[in-house]
């Protein structure tokens, strides 16, 4: 614990307690616009179903993560929250949350890989009943450590695995009931897990609600990546050929945001449903190989691990700028270009000037999510939903264990509903219902023909 958090009355690992007031003021704005977490958190404050419940969340600690990590508590939980990135916390968020609301944080904007993981570690010791990742890792290491895979860790998390005893590591995992899981790339992996016959628990995948990716993954990251962008370079995107690597809900949310700021949007795919689909919205669909050559700007959002490599480096003209916002930082091939370029160095916050002969390509944010690095993530609005859907499907998990099937799994419908229901409700829209008439008729195969 560093002097700057001996205050702190929860066990932590954060920057600066002193923070605190101002990571207040960001949590209660971020608030403002998650009312329907806010309508969930009233309940919880009543019902306390998570009474006593050991949660463990590896998030990005962010304003509206903070707003999650008070509902759960409210409803009575014992949170301790990590990082899920090394550069997307919000330090004074991080502050208040374990002044105010005694939730353990781990987590310090910038922090190297060890103490990442460290914190992960943290995460782990908390002794979870219900665990939160956004991306598996935190799911991951007590996969590695339940299946004795230590050589698997990393040497932080492997070093404490292996000075617990047999028994002491069992409880660690097996008293885990359930995970949640946020992102794509997360809930791909976990069902690979599954696929593999080696995942331990049944995990609800957060992000395939239709309340979470339709509008977080299309919305909030189109919205919040071309904000990253913007704030690490300034650049004008009007007339400029803005290249997307991936048109999946991420991707066409970047892709939209791009050209409503006058942008030129070239889309790069490997599916061809996505590619037509891009084809049809009004972009020019090529091979990378092609759109390195006339790119001003690259964003990769595909999950996928070097998308812009060796070659694509090459093609490049003088002043690319190349991020990504797509959940690891292995979708530009960072090692391929630190070995082409003569000498690299920081020009801006968040901005690195790789120098290939005559030519500087600049990379943001190390090849991290852009959106976080360099702004603020998703708009509060649209995390409402995907943390409604957090909170709801840690209340599951805690009140209705025996609903849960092995494996994967998705939010049950009715929670997906009736949170779009409720976000409807907050924003003041009314829909129709269906007359008795119609209800007949939709349910029906001889009425009307
Ligand atoms: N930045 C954020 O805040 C944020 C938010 C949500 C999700 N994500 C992450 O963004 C990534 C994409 O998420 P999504 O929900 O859009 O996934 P998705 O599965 O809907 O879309 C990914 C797309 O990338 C395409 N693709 C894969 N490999 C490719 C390649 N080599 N070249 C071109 N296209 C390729 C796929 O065909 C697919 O259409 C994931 O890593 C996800 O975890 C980031």
């Amino acid at each position: 614990m560093s002097d700057k958090t001996r205050t702190a009355r929860v066990p932590c690992d954060i920057k600066d307690i002193g923070l605190a007031d101002r990571g207040a003021l960001r949590t209660e704005w971020a608030g403002r616009n998650m009312p329907v977490l806010g309508m969930i958190g009233d309940r919880f404050e009543e019902e306390k179903p998570l009474d006593g419940v050991r949660i463990s969340a590896c998030l990005h600690v962010t304003s509206e993560t903070a707003n999650l990590m008070i509902t759960l508590v409210r409803g009575g939980a014992d949170v301790a929250l990590c990082a899920s990135n090394p550069l997307s916390t919000q330090d004074d968020v991080a502050a208040h949350l374990v002044r105010d609301h005694g939730v353990q944080v781990y987590a310090i904007k910038g922090e190297d890989d060890d103490t990442y993981y460290e914190h992960i570690r943290a995460a782990l010791a908390h002794e979870p009943q219900v665990t939160m990742d956004d991306g598996a890792d935190v799911v991951g290491a007590l996969h590695m450590i339940g299946l004795e895979r230590y050589d698997d860790l990393h040497p932080v998390v492997r070093a404490w695995a292996t000075s617990l005893g047999e028994a002491e590591r069992q409880r660690i995992v097996k008293g885990v009931k359930a995970s949640t899981e946020e992102t794509t790339t997360g809930v791909i992996r976990l069902k690979s897990m599954e696929k593999s016959g080696v995942l331990l628990f049944p995990v609800i995948a957060v992000n395939d609600s239709s309340t979470k990716h339709l509008f977080d993954n299309r919305y909030g990251t189109g919205q919040s990546t071309i904000d990253g962008v913007l704030r690490a370079t300034n650049v004008l995107l009007a007339g400029s050929t803005v290249v997307v690597a991936g048109y999946g809900w991420c991707g066409k949310g970047v892709a939209k945001r791009a050209q409503g700021q006058g942008a030129h949007v070239v889309v790069t795919e490997v599916d061809p449903l996505k590619a037509l689909e891009a084809v049809m919205d009004g972009h020019r669909v090529m091979p990378m190989a092609e759109a390195a050559k006339i790119g001003d700007v690259f964003i990769t959002v595909t999950g996928d691990i070097h998308v812009i490599r060796e070659p694509h480096f090459e093609a490049m003209k003088d002043g690319a700028i190349v991020a990504n916002s797509g959940h690891f930082n292995v979708e530009i091939d960072l090692d391929v270009l630190a070995e082409m370029a003569d000498s690299r160095r920081a020009v801006r916050e968040f901005v690195e000037e790789y120098t290939l002969g005559e030519k500087k390509i600049f990379v943001l944010g190390e090849g991290r999510l852009i959106n976080l690095a360099a702004a603020e993530g998703h708009p509060a609005s649209v995390m409402d939903m995907s943390f409604a859907n957090q909170s709801l499907a840690a209340e599951h998990i805690v009140t209705r264990p025996d609903e849960l099937t092995e494996g994967v799994q998705p939010v049950p419908e009715p929670i997906d509903r009736r949170i779009a229901a409720l976000k409807l409700r907050s924003l003041g829209v009314e829909i129709d219902e269906l007359t008795p008439e119609q209800a007949r008729y939709l349910a029906s195969w001889e009425m009307g023909t």
